[in-house]
């Protein structure tokens, strides 16, 4: 044939390869999730293999084997105990709570970390929401704000660098700026999850934390997985009220709304490769269907091309070792 454009020139080495690489991933990059329980053993979490609830000594020791292969934020996520779960979830709010100690904790050790927390009831519901459900099973609104600005003045007194609002109420960023700011945390910055779905990529992580929906389900507060403007609408809205960065949650089928995000604004953008895809992959993989070290970097290298700064992901400290030790290379 004669071809004046031959691409295939430039796919010739790894060399040239290289030369136009045009995504790039490093720990940087990466965020880690951990569960967390106040017990003295860890527990496996059957549906996410190799993740478990971690004790308060295993937290520490997770997180200095992350923070040697370059992974330096985590985000914190409690199992609690049936008997400390109420309608209106004070127990997000207590001073002496799981998180709390967890973040002072860790703090203490490594001052280096940076500590992010999730904000939303749902771990601390008797019914199993992120809002306060009322008698004819609404969610309300301004009065789980009310709630959550509580927990999120406590988890700021505990040490929390970010906080991250995955509630999905109205308002909530904007008044959690303001009562920060009110209790002298001008600098604790907030990380919205900005484009969260009502998604079913979430069932491991509720069997993590024990924390389905008792009833009904979340579609009256999360987004529709049928739609992409209405991001742009809570994108609009958490950069008025004051979002330091924004998350779009599942990430993986929502490459489309992370790009979206990228593309309309200025603020650094997050993506959650959330517990639904953490355990596809591992599941097939464990399967030898999939092969783990290929799979999982080209899945994390996808949510950055779309455009996410950061990605939250049960592989952080995977894939971070990986990187080290040469198994990986990604750019
Ligand atoms: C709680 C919360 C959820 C996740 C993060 N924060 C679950 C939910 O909204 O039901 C899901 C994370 C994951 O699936 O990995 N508001």
């Amino acid at each position: 044939m004669s071809l004046s454009q031959r691409p295939r020139r430039n796919r010739k080495s790894e060399t040239v390869r290289s030369f136009h690489r045009e995504t790039w991933l490093s720990p940087q990059h990466l965020m880690s999730p951990l569960f967390i329980h106040d017990a003295s053993t860890d527990e496996d979490i059957v549906s996410m293999p190799g993740c478990k609830r971690l004790s308060p000594e295993s937290v520490l020791r997770e997180i200095e084997a992350s923070l040697k292969v370059g992974i330096e934020s985590f985000v914190f996520f409690p199992a609690t105990p049936e008997a400390l779960k109420t309608s209106e979830g004070e127990e997000s709010f207590n001073a002496n709570g799981l998180v709390q100690q967890t973040l002072r904790s860790v703090k203490q050790r490594f001052p280096e970390a940076t500590l992010v927390t999730d904000v939303a009831l749902d771990p601390y519901s008797s019914d199993g929401h992120d809002g306060i459900v009322a008698p004819d099973g609404t969610i309300l609104n301004d009065e789980t704000v009310a709630v959550l600005c509580k927990q999120a003045v406590s988890q700021a007194e505990a040490g929390a660098d970010i906080i991250a609002p995955s509630d999905m109420m109205d308002g909530r960023i904007g008044a959690i700026r303001q009562s920060l700011d009110e209790a002298g945390f001008s600098n604790v910055s907030i990380l919205s999850y900005t484009a969260k779905y009502a998604s079913a990529f979430y069932g491991p992580f509720r069997d993590a934390l024990d924390s389905a929906p008792k009833s009904g389900d979340k579609k009256t507060y999360q987004m529709d997985p049928a739609n992409a403007r209405e991001a742009l609408r809570e994108l609009q809205l958490d950069e008025e009220e004051g979002a330091d960065m924004v998350m779009v949650k599942p990430a993986g089928a929502y490459l489309d709304v992370i790009s979206l995000l990228r593309e309309n604004t200025a603020l650094p953008v997050a993506a959650y490769q959330v517990s639904g895809e953490y355990a596809m992959l591992k599941a097939a993989c464990q399967n030898g269907w999939l092969s783990e070290e290929k799979v999982v970097p080209e899945s994390l290298m996808a949510i950055r091309r779309a455009g996410a700064d950061i990605i939250l992901t049960y592989f952080a400290k995977q894939m971070a070792t990986w990187m080290k030790d040469g198994t990986v290379h990604c750019g």
